[in-house]
């Protein structure tokens, strides 16, 4: 009996033993998971409740391959603008935190890439395996991290390279109503960076799909894909991914910047963009303002365009040039989101409908166009006739109201008058057909020496075509000091002005025809 007792007992010690051993071998694999759960799902926002420690702009995962931002953090709840396929997921799911933000693939592997703001390729391409990624919000450069803008950024399209010059580094706003050429302008000037060292990243916001193919097949087809990112919000996606595209198409560009090189950004445009912030902000339940933006709306875009520079030579000497676009309403530059970008850049390309419809393509209005530091990096000889230019063109279009009327003319204005026709003509240019700097210099000189007053208005176009045919014969030595920062010397401006005279012999003159200065219309109505 006793005996038994003690082998039980030993039995029951060698299991207990065993236990014992096996409960201290093993380690339990302790893995913290913030789990939290959807209470409600709206357009694009998701209402998460139990995800206490939530950081602001944190990013979330949801199931289905849903990832979201939280938004609105509260007490008991966070608000989160979700970034995928909203409609896949319901309230009840789980939403996972990741401690980290948002961040988005950069790297030379995305140029010739159409990608949507977070790195998925939209382009049919494989996926991206670019190694670095960076956060989509970055603090701007310090102040004491920049220089001067100093380069010139060559658009190619002569009334803006004349008379509103953009400097890299620089960000110049271009707005106007719809329809009046403002994506022209951006697609030619990235045309235009073909061999010039300039990479850039166009950012499609809120457009319809059919004209953002047309604007890729472009820059497909002149070979600017090669030195071109394209990331695209497409007008059916979430508002959230309208809202983080301009964000990650900068921390693209920023990439290359910091590696010193000269980078221009398109953001095509920003009035689809605050329109999805302020869709975002009712949703999230954050009072209306002015025009029912949310207060905050300023912020949202002075931090974006805050992130163009020029980076001091230290620090690779790298810039970041931006163009946003904007749209106006019924021509109201004075809405709200049009002052505040007019205020954040650093000059305006104004885009008239009125001009448009006359035919003066590019309907860019010089008197209401300005760039506040362009200038200081314009090349010199532009400078040399940009002045002369703008004066002269400013009387012309006073003088043209007045004409309009049938006023009685003297000598002195007609001539104002002829000549400004002949500006205009000149400064005409079809779109996707950006002019070289020697091309470009060579009309300015001839039209400043008013080589082209005696041109009968409709032989304009062959007259133009004979100037800049003839700018190759420019000597080479003073084609280098074009892009030179002294200013042309005397016998270098009669050069060329002597190249132009020659070049404009075959073409028949003609005086303005008697009555031309009262009607309007006939200036526009050709196209140059
Ligand atoms: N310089 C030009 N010469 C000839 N046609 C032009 C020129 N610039 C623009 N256009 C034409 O004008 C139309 C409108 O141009 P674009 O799409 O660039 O305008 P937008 O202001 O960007 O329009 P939206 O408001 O729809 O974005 C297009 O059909 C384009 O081909
Ligand atoms: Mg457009």
């Amino acid at each position: 009996m006793i005996e038994s007792r003690e082998t039980l007992q030993r039995a029951f010690e060698r299991a207990f033993a065993g236990l014992r051993q096996g409960r201290e071998a093993s380690v339990p694999q302790l893995a913290p998971r913030d789990v939290g759960t959807i209470t409600n799902v709206s357009n694009g926002i998701a209402t998460v409740a139990g995800l206490p420690g939530v950081g602001f702009e944190e990013l979330l995962l949801f199931p289905r391959g849903v990832s979201g931002i939280a938004f609105n953090i509260d007490d008991d709840e966070v608000g989160v603008v979700l970034l995928g396929e909203h409609w896949q997921v319901n309230a009840g799911d789980d939403v996972e935190r990741t401690g980290r933000v948002m961040d988005v693939a950069v790297g030379d592997e995305l140029l010739g890439r159409v990608v949507d703001p977070l790195g998925r390729p939209l382009d049919g391409g494989a996926p991206l395996d670019a190694r670095e990624r960076l956060p989509i919000e970055r603090p701007a450069a310090a102040i004491m991290d920049r220089d001067p803008v100093t380069v010139p950024l060559q658009t190619g399209i002569k009334v803006i390279d004349a008379l509103i010059p953009i400097g890299r580094g620089q960000r110049e706003l271009i707005l106007g109503d719809r329809q009046t050429g403002k994506t022209a302008i951006a697609i030619d000037t990235i045309l235009n960076q073909r061999g010039k060292d300039v990479l850039c990243v166009y950012c499609a916001i809120g457009q319809r799909a059919s004209v953002i193919a047309k604007a890729v097949a472009m820059l497909q087809q002149k070979g600017a894909m090669d030195y071109t990112v394209v990331v695209v919000a497409e007008g059916n996606d979430p508002p959230g991914l309208a809202y983080i595209a301009p964000y990650a198409a900068t921390s693209i560009a920023e990439h290359f910047m910091e590696r010193g090189r000269d980078v221009l950004i398109v953001y095509d445009d920003l009035t689809h963009h605050a329109r999805a912030y302020r869709e975002l902000s009712l949703l999230l339940r954050r009072p209306p303002g002015r025009e029912a933006f949310p207060g905050d709306i300023f912020y949202i875009h002075s931090r974006l365009l805050e992130r163009a520079t020029h980076l001091r030579a230290e620090l690779g000497g790298g810039s970041l040039t931006a163009l946003p676009v904007i749209e106006t309403e019924a021509q109201n530059i004075s809405a709200y989101i049009p002052t505040n970008l007019i205020s954040i850049t650093d000059g305006q390309i104004y885009l008239s409908p009125v001009l448009f419809q006359l035919g003066v393509l590019p309907a860019v209005d010089v008197g209401m166009s300005v760039s506040r530091v362009g200038g200081k990096a314009q090349r010199a000889p532009y400078r040399a006739v940009a002045g002369d230019l703008k004066l002269a063109y400013a009387q012309f279009e006073e003088l043209e109201t007045f004409a309009r009327f049938g006023a009685r003319l003297d000598e002195a204005n007609r001539k104002t008058i002829a000549h400004g026709r002949r500006i205009r003509a000149c400064l005409q240019q079809p779109e996707f057909a950006p002019v070289a700097v020697p091309e470009q210099i060579a009309l300015l000189l001839a039209l400043t020496a008013g080589l082209f007053d005696d041109v009968p208005l409709e032989r304009m176009t062959p007259a133009e075509m004979a100037v800049r045919e003839a700018a190759a014969e420019i000597p080479p030595d003073v084609a280098r000091r074009l892009d030179e920062a002294d200013a042309l010397s005397a016998a270098d401006r009669a050069a060329i002005v002597d190249i132009a005279r020659q070049a404009l012999t075959g073409i028949p003159r003609a005086a303005d025809r008697p009555g031309s200065s009262t009607e309007p219309g006939k200036v526009a109505g050709e196209k140059a």
